[in-house]
């Protein structure tokens, strides 16, 4: 885990739909209130990463090349889906949380096999135009999306990370 980083640029490798359906098989781990599984993961290679980056010039109310530049810098484009359910008892915030565990662990996992992700929304992950153009009905809505390819530079070591203020993290009472 200490291991992991974004990778903001990639080759143009990616993971088989095999494999991330290996890697996203695992997500049946992340904790989850009465189980209710409240997202899903689009995954767009190809011409369909177009679409998104379509939705964002849209929603940007313009400069369609670069935002199709952009959707199409990596071969493979994760997007984190809510899907919530109806459930008396679990509310929409603790759903949201569930899929967020999902994003981050997708992110780890990917790490662990031995591709780069980085996880993106800028300003429009929100916006009707983008959910859209991907298919994603209210009351669904987008906590992003993971730019995923390969690892350019493997054998570079990571920058070691600034240590956390432990005393700040971790409060006794
Ligand atoms: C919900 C969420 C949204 C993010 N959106 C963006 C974004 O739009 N642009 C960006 O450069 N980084 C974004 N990030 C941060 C990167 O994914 C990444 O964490 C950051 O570059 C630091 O790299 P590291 O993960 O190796 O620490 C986002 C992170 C999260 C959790």
């Amino acid at each position: 885990m200490q291991a992991r980083r974004s990778h903001s640029k990639v080759t143009d490798a990616a993971p088989s739909h095999e494999e991330l359906g290996r890697i996203v098989s695992a997500m049946n781990a992340v904790a989850d209130h009465s189980n209710l599984r409240p997202w899903r993961i689009i995954e767009l290679r190809g011409k369909a990463r177009k679409k998104l980056g379509k939705g964002l010039a849209k929603a940007a109310g313009g400069d369609r090349d670069k935002y199709i530049a952009k959707a199409t810098r990596t071969p493979l484009v994760l997007v984190v889906v809510v899907s919530p359910r109806q459930s008396g008892k679990v509310p929409l915030w603790e759903q949201e949380a569930v899929a967020s565990g999902v994003a981050h662990l997708l992110g780890l996992l990917l790490h662990e096999a031995g591709w780069g992700s980085i996880w993106k929304t800028g300003s429009y992950a929100r916006s009707k135009a983008v959910r859209k153009a991907i298919g994603v009905k209210r009351p669904e809505y987008l906590l992003g999306w993971l730019y995923v390819g390969g690892i350019p530079d493997r054998d570079r070591k990571p920058k070691p990370r600034k240590p956390l203020d432990i005393d700040r993290h971790l409060t006794v009472l």
